[in-house]
């Protein structure tokens, strides 16, 4: 009996040694006692550094011969460059979207003028979206900026992108649970509602809930919005493997004077990605087969911090994507 004990408790001890958290490492970042503290895990560190590293650059192509404009029939974007610049372009794509289906998962191979194959009508947006993020985002992406390889790391569909979910408590006798009790990755499972992307990260609008009175009813915020606000928040911080205190002051989450200055650069990274959600990546619905579409709404794949940032602050630890690929930095 004594023994069954002693294994059962050697058994629970085992178990639990199990769950134990691999180190971590905490740094303070603002003063004591408010928890402005940083804290990362080695391992996981470690992790992240081998999956963002920036892919190979091509070499540059030189900008003489013909435009692709005058040799090709079908350009819409990319018309300026010469014709070896184009090719360049077209096998960086290939290597950054579809490296294992190549130019096939674009092109008809017998017609490459032809606009049949979906994907080369979405990369045709792709493209200028990319554009507009490079040349009219700079308050976000700075000089760094991205490519296509920034969110898509050589697969077709980027490994985060994001749909509508629907509440289905919505008709149930306890009441509407506003997508709570649903862990969600996007909340970082935490009890908070399971989709902060709708409507927050596709429309202009302000996150504030911090009254700015000692009265009640000062701004038009209830329980909900903060609580969707702190599921976005969650987001933020997860997307970029950091803790609240990089973007806030702890003892005031609202005061911006009091904020880390990287929280400006998050309120721009705020407006691109809606400007992204609204008026690129939504309006390519039509476009996409039905096995594509999310699967509550039919709404199209959309894009959220995690897109590019894949765990880190800056995407690919801020490798400057941009530099070498002109034809992407502007339209
Ligand atoms: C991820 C999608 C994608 C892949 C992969 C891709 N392309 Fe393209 N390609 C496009 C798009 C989009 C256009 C149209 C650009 C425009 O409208 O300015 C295009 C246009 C072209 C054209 C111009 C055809 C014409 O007459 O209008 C050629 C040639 C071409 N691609 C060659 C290639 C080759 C060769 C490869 C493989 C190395 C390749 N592409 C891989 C998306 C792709
Ligand atoms: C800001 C992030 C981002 C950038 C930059 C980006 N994409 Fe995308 N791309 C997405 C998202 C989000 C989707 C939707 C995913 C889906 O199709 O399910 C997508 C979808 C696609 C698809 C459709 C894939 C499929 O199989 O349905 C193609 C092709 C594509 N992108 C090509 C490109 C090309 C080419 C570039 C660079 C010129 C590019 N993308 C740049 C985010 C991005
Ligand atoms: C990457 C930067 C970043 C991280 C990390 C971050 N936030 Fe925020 N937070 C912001 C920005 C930017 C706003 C303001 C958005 C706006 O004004 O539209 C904001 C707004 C808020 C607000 C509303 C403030 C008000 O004026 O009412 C709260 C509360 C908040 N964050 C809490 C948190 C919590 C809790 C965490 C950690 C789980 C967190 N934030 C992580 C950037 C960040
Ligand atoms: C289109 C890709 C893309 C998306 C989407 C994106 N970012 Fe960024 N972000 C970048 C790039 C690139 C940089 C690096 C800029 C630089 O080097 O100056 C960056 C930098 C940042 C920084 C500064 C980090 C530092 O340590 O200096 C913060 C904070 C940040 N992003 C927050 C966000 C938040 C929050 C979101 C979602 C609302 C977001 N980003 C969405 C591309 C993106």
């Amino acid at each position: 009996m004594n023994r069954l004990l002693t294994y059962t408790v050697l058994l629970g001890m085992l178990g639990l040694a199990g769950c134990e958290l691999p180190p971590q490492e905490v740094k303070q970042v603002g003063y004591r006692g408010v928890g402005m503290e940083d804290i990362q895990s080695p391992e996981r560190q470690a992790e992240l550094m081998a999956a963002n590293q920036p892919p190979e650059v091509l070499p540059p192509a030189p900008a003489a011969g013909p435009l692709a404009s005058e040799v090709y029939q079908n350009v819409e974007v990319l018309g300026d460059l010469h014709v070896p610049q184009f090719t360049r372009l077209m096998n960086a794509i290939t290597a950054w979207v579809s490296p294992e289906e190549g130019c096939a998962y674009c092109h008809n191979l017998n017609n490459l003028a032809s606009d049949e194959v979906y994907t080369k009508v979405v990369s045709r947006r792709m493209i200028q979206m990319t554009q507009y993020i490079n040349s009219e985002a700079k308050a976000h992406v700075g000089d760094t900026g991205v490519t296509c390889y920034t969110c898509h790391r050589g697969k077709n569909v980027p490994d985060y992108i994001w749909f509508a979910l629907e509440d289905k408590t919505a008709d149930k006798v306890i009441g509407k649970m506003y997508g709570q009790n649903m862990p969600a990755e996007a909340t970082r499972l935490a009890s908070l509602p399971a989709d902060p992307f709708t409507g927050q990260l596709e429309e202009p609008g302000l996150l504030r809930v911090a009254s700015d009175s000692a009265f009640p009813g000062s701004n038009d915020k209830d329980v909900k919005d903060l609580e969707k606000i702190y599921a976005l928040m969650m987001h933020f911080s997860g997307s970029l493997g950091v803790n609240c205190g990089y973007c806030h002051n702890t003892r005031a989450f609202s005061n911006w004077e009091q904020s880390p200055p990287y929280r400006a650069t998050a309120w721009h990274g705020l407006q691109m990605v809606r400007t992204l959600n609204a008026d690129y990546l939504t309006p390519l619905q039509p476009v996409y087969p039905d096995y594509r579409l999310g699967p509550d709404f039919g709404d199209a794949p959309k894009g959220n911090c995690e897109t590019c940032h894949q765990g880190v602050n800056k995407p690919l630890y801020g490798a400057a994507m941009a530099q070498d690929y002109p034809s992407l930095q502007s339209p």
